[in-house]
């Protein structure tokens, strides 16, 4: 983190995390869907600690849902002195991502393949948590 990303105290800006945050889970998705994606939401975001100019910041994106043109993509965000240091967690958040075709329309994206009995837990608290998201979102405008 430069001394542009920061707030007058110093530290980085939380929207400035925020931004990075949405760019890694598109490259996440992206990736999984092979095809464009777009931002649908974005779950509370927790800032667990300040990061602060001259940190290295690490971005990590898993896919832990996908539906049927939605994917859940849970990214962790840890920071480091720039001299080394023990790496710790600063942010994590829950982005729902969405593959469109060229005109923005949902397109189906292939299944996860679950591997471990991690992985499939992870996979049915996203399913639980998109069900929520349904059922609590607001319709789209005509
Ligand atoms: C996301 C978007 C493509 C969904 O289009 P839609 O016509 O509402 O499509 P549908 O209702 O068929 O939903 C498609 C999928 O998106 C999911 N979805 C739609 N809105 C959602 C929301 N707000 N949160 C989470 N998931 C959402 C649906 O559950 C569905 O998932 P599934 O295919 O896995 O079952 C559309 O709302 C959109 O283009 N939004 C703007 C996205 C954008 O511009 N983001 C950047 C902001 S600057």
């Amino acid at each position: 983190m430069v001394p542009t990303d920061a707030n007058f105290m110093g530290n980085v800006f939380g929207g400035h995390i925020l931004q990075e945050i949405d760019q890694v889970a598109f490259i996440a998705a992206s990736r999984h869907a092979k095809t464009g994606c777009v931002t649908a939401s974005l779950d509370r975001v927790d800032f667990l600690s300040p990061i602060h100019v001259g940190d290295v910041v690490d971005f990590d994106a898993e896919i832990t849902y996908v539906g049927t043109s939605s994917m859940e993509v849970w990214v962790q965000v840890r920071a480091e002195p720039t001299h080394g240091g023990d790496l710790r967690p600063v942010a994590e958040a829950f982005v729902t991502m969405v593959a469109v075709d060229p005109s923005g329309r949902p397109v189906p994206v292939p299944p996860l393949v679950l591997e471990s009995v991690e992985e499939r837990l992870r996979f049915e608290e996203g399913r639980r948590r998109m069900e929520e998201r349904r059922r609590t979102r607001r319709p789209r405008p005509e």
